[in-house]
């Protein structure tokens, strides 16, 4: 069976999710540097992967035979919360729904984990990220002062929940 995916927008393009692994990190490294302004290194990506609570998947196409990293997304899950460190996709496939894709496996494995709440912290300034969000239905629960060290900016904290009447947050 062809495990690529298809997609219904025409902009689309058929990609695949896999769990991470180490021989990504060449490929997400130079996602991640392209995307942040203070990307994650090597090192904070290897602690994830060797993390019990830590959830790495990537999104893959093929380009000319080849199959390519084109996106990824790290999470933790603990208690039945879902907190999404880290999402990109390579500039190159942006506004084709990868990320869209990303998210809703994200959802679908916590739901199935019986998990209730998705949150993130998000730039102010990151205008594409914060449609993404709210498009997938996520809200703004409230702001980290001075959260970003780079750039000294408050962190936009928003969060979904996925399953009404399991454990409560608060
Ligand atoms: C934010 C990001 C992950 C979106 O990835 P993507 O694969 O292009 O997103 P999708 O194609 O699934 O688009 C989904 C929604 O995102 C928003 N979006 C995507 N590109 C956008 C753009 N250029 N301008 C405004 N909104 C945009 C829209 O709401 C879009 O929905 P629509 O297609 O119905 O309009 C990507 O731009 C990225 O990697 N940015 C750099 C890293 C980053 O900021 N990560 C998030 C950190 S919190």
């Amino acid at each position: 069976m062809n495990k690529f995916k298809k997609n219904n927008k025409s902009s689309e393009l058929p990609i695949f999710i896999e769990t991470m692994k180490e021989e990504d990190l060449d490929e997400i490294l130079a996602i991640e540097k392209i995307c942040f302004p203070t990307p994650w290194t090597r090192d904070m990506f290897l602690q994830e992967l060797a993390l019990d609570i830590a959830f790495n998947f990537v999104a893959k196409a093929k380009k000319n035979d080849t199959i390519k990293v084109v996106g990824y997304v790290c999470f933790w899950f603990f208690a039945g919360e879902t907190h999404i460190l880290n999402l990109a996709v390579s500039p190159e496939y942006q506004g084709k729904g990868i990320a869209t894709k990303l998210l809703e496996y994200v959802h679908n494995l916590a739901i199935k984990k019986e998990g209730f709440l998705v949150f993130l912290e998000v730039r102010p300034s990151n205008k594409k990220a914060l449609s993404l969000y709210k498009k997938m239905g996520y809200k703004v629960e409230g702001i980290r002062k001075k959260y970003y060290n780079d750039t000294g900016e408050d962190a936009i904290i928003m969060e979904k929940r996925l399953q009404e009447g399991k454990n409560e947050k608060k």
